[in-house]
């Protein structure tokens, strides 16, 4: 399988799911790196490893249409079996989410449904939540609201900031993106009707959880 990562930033999710392909562990081949960022240390990685980069500068396109159809090209351009949101910091039109229904991944830094959206952490801690943490779900046309794949949680400490929740929920997010990639290349992962099936079984709204 051919998977295609969209990255803005970091890329730490990238870099995991470049050393579990590296290790065998995803039995499939990252073929194009895509940020709508410039420099950033997730284009480093990628070309690190042997991968190739392309940067799309969304304010370079007249709309949001406009951006999504050139992003989806270019896409398609490395016959992705597969695409990955990995910290991609875009609302993607309806038109883009449905040329890739089913085969479409994207992990968020909360536990869904709480906190879609921004400033996930700062939220939890705001809102005195004792347990936190990251979801890997389909990417549908509702913000954050695809069916859940996998969740990884960890607690939320009295002395936690947003930065040292954010540190703890990338660990669990670096095991849980493979994972669920992992299963999506083996074809243990199906979505149907709206919900993941995981080897035949119904998984429940929250997605298998770690
Ligand atoms: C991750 O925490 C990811 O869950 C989040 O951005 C970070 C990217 O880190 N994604 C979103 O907030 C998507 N709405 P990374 O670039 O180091 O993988």
């Amino acid at each position: 399988m051919r998977i295609v990562v969209l990255i803005s930033g970091s890329g730490s999710n990238l870099q995991a799911l470049l050393d579990a392909c590296a290790k065998g562990e995803i039995q499939a081949a990252i073929v194009g790196v895509i940020s709508n960022k410039p420099n950033v240390k997730g284009l480093a990685r990628a070309t690190q490893a042997g991968v190739a980069t392309q940067v799309l500068q969304h304010q370079d396109y007249a709309s949001r249409e406009a951006f999504d159809q050139k992003l989806q090209q270019a896409i398609d351009a490395y016959e992705a079996d597969l695409v990955v949101l990995a910290g991609f910091m875009r609302i993607l039109t309806p038109a883009f989410v449905d040329h890739y229904a089913g085969r479409l991944i994207n992990i968020h830094p909360s536990l869904l449904p709480k906190f879609t959206g921004l400033h996930t952490h700062q939220r939890a801690i705001d809102e005195g939540a004792t347990e936190h943490g990251a979801s890997v779900h389909f990417v549908t046309s509702e913000l954050d609201g695809g069916p859940v794949i996998i969740q990884g949680k960890v607690p939320v400490l009295p002395e936690d900031t947003a930065e040292s929740l954010a540190q703890r929920v990338l660990v669990q997010e670096h095991i849980i993106y493979p994972r669920a990639v992992q299963w999506f290349v083996t074809g243990a992962l199906q979505l149907t009707d709206g919900r993941c099936y995981l080897n035949g079984a119904k998984l429940p709204v929250q997605g298998v959880q770690v």
